[in-house]
């Protein structure tokens, strides 16, 4: 069991930001990557939508015989965890909000927080409630952004386009006086250092990638199941396949990558 794949999936290619820094943190590992190009963005889905794409493609990841699974997305995060906890039955599942919500929260002080993300993450209100409660006096204020995912998938990064559309979300007046910014959505790592520039350095700017993969690789080790083979193989598939998905994903993953066209839904 314990050299079985991690199974990783994303409403498309964002997560593979996710994939690339667990692949830093453990580079043991095998990697089974699933990318639901077919239904993205799943910031404008429905819960009932997102909680069933969710368990179909873990049910795919267990039959790759994945031992964990990681749900690198925050939009499926916010609602389908539990879904995708009763479909992997007895193993470890993973999210990307719990891990920086626990690193935030326990530095418990008078923080004042603002989040952003797709809508779907925004409207369920998951950072609030979980912040508060180890962090009560913290002060937590959201933000949905839904063009930032599509005009990083269009490559626009570090260019005017793309700061126009930071400094015109960022300078919204429910972000005035936050000290700390949780880019809530895989896909904004690509973009860190441009919101980081934005604030000139006088927010700190927290995005899930290293804590998240810190937070796996810490709690497979506890459980004795970490690879102890050092033959390591990735795989990365999605329920549509394009070109253009597969220049994009080289950019999230900073690599070269193969994607593989899988049909999960006959
Ligand atoms: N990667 C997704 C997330 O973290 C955003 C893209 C989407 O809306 O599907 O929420």
């Amino acid at each position: 069991m314990q050299n079985n794949p991690i199974g990783i999936f994303d409403s498309g290619i964002g997560g593979l930001t996710i994939a690339h820094a667990l692949k830093e943190e453990l580079p043991n590992e095998n990697i089974i990557y699933f990318g639901d190009t077919e239904h993205l963005p799943y910031g404008e889905k429905s819960e009932t939508a997102i909680q069933n794409f969710s368990k179909r493609i873990t049910q795919f990841l267990i039959e790759k015989k994945c031992k964990a699974v990681v749900i690198a997305c925050n939009s499926a995060s916010s609602i389908a965890l539990q879904s995708v906890k009763e479909m992997a039955k007895n193993i470890p599942v993973f999210n990307v909000i719990t891990p920086v919500v626990t690193k935030v929260a326990q530095q418990c002080s008078e923080f004042n927080i603002g989040v952003i993300g797709t809508k779907t993450t925004i409207q369920s209100n998951i950072y609030e409630r979980e912040i508060k409660a180890i962090c009560p006096i913290a002060k937590v204020s959201s933000l949905a952004t839904p063009l930032l995912a599509p005009m990083i998938e269009e490559g626009f990064i570090n260019e005017n386009i793309s700061h126009t559309v930071i400094a015109n979300y960022l300078s919204n007046k429910k972000l005035a006086n936050i000290d700390h910014l949780i880019l809530a959505c895989t896909h904004y790592p690509l973009i860190h250092q441009e919101i980081k520039d934005y604030y000139k350095n006088k927010v700190v700017v927290i995005d899930s990638a290293n804590t998240v993969a810190e937070h796996i690789a810490k709690q497979l080790k506890t459980v004795n199941l970490l690879n102890n083979s050092a033959k390591t193989e990735y795989h990365f598939y999605v329920s549509n396949y394009t070109k253009s998905f597969e220049k994009s994903a080289k950019f999230f993953f900073r690599e070269d990558l193969k994607l593989e066209e899988i049909n999960l839904w006959g």
